[in-house]
């Protein structure tokens, strides 16, 4: 009962502090941020779930972490993984009441029980809503995300503070997008004119079996793309690309995906001509990708139950292969002006279940510290990372990684440059 009454506390402390600096974006020290806070991790005996509490009770091992999902022994072996300062909650996002109970004495809410394709609800957010939540989602789908960015005004009235899809591909380079573009901004004359994400995961990239559902349903949505200001609907998994993720990875085909960094890059960041193109490896699951594109009829790939059952059938395989494959991750993000000068980011790290959780982890850790406003953003809107804290949020998210680099020139990126001598390469 004495823990329930000091939690109240500090969740009244958070909502106070963001009330009171309301109009300004800005980044406290990290070691003065809500101690002690309570965040609860939804699917925290995910994969996603799982890697964020690991990397926000390393981060900080103040925060009180509580796990929640269906599952009491998965919770009960997390839980054994956290130590002390951690706790299971069960909890059924479809369930309303169990949801804004487990929710009623946290200060943040991190929502990765997805999949979020084709969810007709945003439950989660409507109950951080609801209790008065912080809150940050992985979500990695169009619709989904822009339902939760229309309950704005009304976590601005309840003033909370949520991101959504705050994952890392979207979530982190939807933040080197922003910040390439106001680099661009403030050093050239040019207009950015055209912004391509590249993914590139191995295998499932560790990921749990939900990703494989994932993908699946995401096989059946078509493909938007902005060309020059226009929305274009476009065939998923055509338009391979055969691109230089750089040091680490080289070069990997990728293939158009729906996925929700498109649309809030082209809105919140104003540039006409964007697109999202993903890959993975071994080569022969993008030629499966490929053929179940054109095989199966796309109300299959949008139907969950049904998908369901294909990941029953190739989850067995799918994991003997990702054994081999390995889980190496990368994005790259380019970004094209009007005046010819073109910039490039890239990120790439030997393990997405690791770089998942410290990209998440990045974001709760933003959202405790007061760098976002109250309402509902996405990662590149400066009310919902401060643009003074993109800088710890892509450090915090970058540990680990085998290549990290933001800002530079296409040729400087290259995998294998040829060199001239004289430290020119071509
Ligand atoms: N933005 C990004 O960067 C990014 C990257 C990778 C993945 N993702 C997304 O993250 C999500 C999770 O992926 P994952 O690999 O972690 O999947 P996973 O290992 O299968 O984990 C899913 C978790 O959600 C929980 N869950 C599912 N339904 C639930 C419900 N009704 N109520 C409460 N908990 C529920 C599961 O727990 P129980 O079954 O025990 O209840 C489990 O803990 C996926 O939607 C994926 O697309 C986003």
């Amino acid at each position: 009962m004495a823990m329930r009454a000091s939690m109240h506390l500090v969740k009244s402390r958070t909502l106070l502090a963001c009330a009171k600096e309301e109009s300004e974006y800005r980044v406290r020290h990290p070691e003065n941020s809500s101690p002690n806070a309570r965040v609860l991790v939804l699917g925290g005996t995910g994969r996603v779930g799982g890697s964020t509490a690991i990397a926000l009770s390393n981060l900080r091992p103040d925060l009180r972490i509580i796990v929640a999902g269906r599952n009491r022994e998965k919770g009960a072996s997390m839980v054994a993984t956290l130590g002390g300062n951690s706790q299971f909650a069960e909890v059924d996002i479809e369930n309303v009441k169990s949801l804004e109970a487990a929710l009623k004495d946290v200060d943040l809410v991190v929502h990765a029980a997805g999949p979020f394709q084709q969810a007709e609800r945003c439950t989660v957010l409507e109950a951080a809503i609801q209790t008065k939540t912080a809150y940050v989602d992985v979500c990695d789908d169009t619709t989904y995300s822009w339902r939760a960015k229309s309950f704005k005004d009304r976590a601005v009235a309840a003033n909370i503070p949520a991101i959504t899809t705050g994952g890392i591909y979207p979530g982190v380079s939807n933040v080197m997008a922003a910040e390439l573009v106001r680099a661009s901004r403030s050093e050239s004359n040019g207009e950015p004119e055209r912004l391509r994400f590249y993914y590139y995961t191995a295998g499932t990239g560790g990921a749990g079996p939900t990703i494989l559902a994932t993908s699946f349903l995401l096989l059946g949505e078509d493909v938007a793309a902005y060309n020059k200001g226009e929305m274009i609907k476009l065939k998923p998994y055509s338009g391979m690309l055969n691109i230089d993720f750089g040091k680490g990875i080289g070069k990997r085909d990728v293939y158009l995906l729906n996925l929700p960094e498109v649309r809030s890059v082209h809105e919140v960041l104003g540039i006409p001509t964007v697109s999202a193109r993903f890959g993975t490896a071994p080569f022969f699951w993008n030629w499966g990708m490929e053929a179940m594109t054109s095989l199966l009829p796309a109300e299959f790939l949008r139907d969950r139950s049904k998908v369901q059952e294909l990941v029953q059938l190739f989850d067995p395989v799918v994991r003997a292969v990702d054994r081999i494959a390995g889980e190496r991750v990368s994005m790259r993000v380019d970004l094209e002006c009007s005046d010819g000068r073109n910039a490039v980011g890239i990120f790439s790290h030997r393990r997405l279940s690791v770089c998942v959780g410290n990209a998440t982890a990045a974001f709760a850790l933003a959202v405790l510290e007061g760098s976002t406003q109250p309402g509902v953003w996405f990662p590149e809107e400066p009310e919902g990372i401060a643009i003074e804290a993109r800088e710890v949020l892509l450090k915090r998210a970058a540990q680990g990684t085998i290549n990290f680099v933001m800002n530079r020139p296409p040729w400087m990126v290259e995998s294998d440059p040829k060199e001239l001598g004289l430290g020119i390469y071509v």
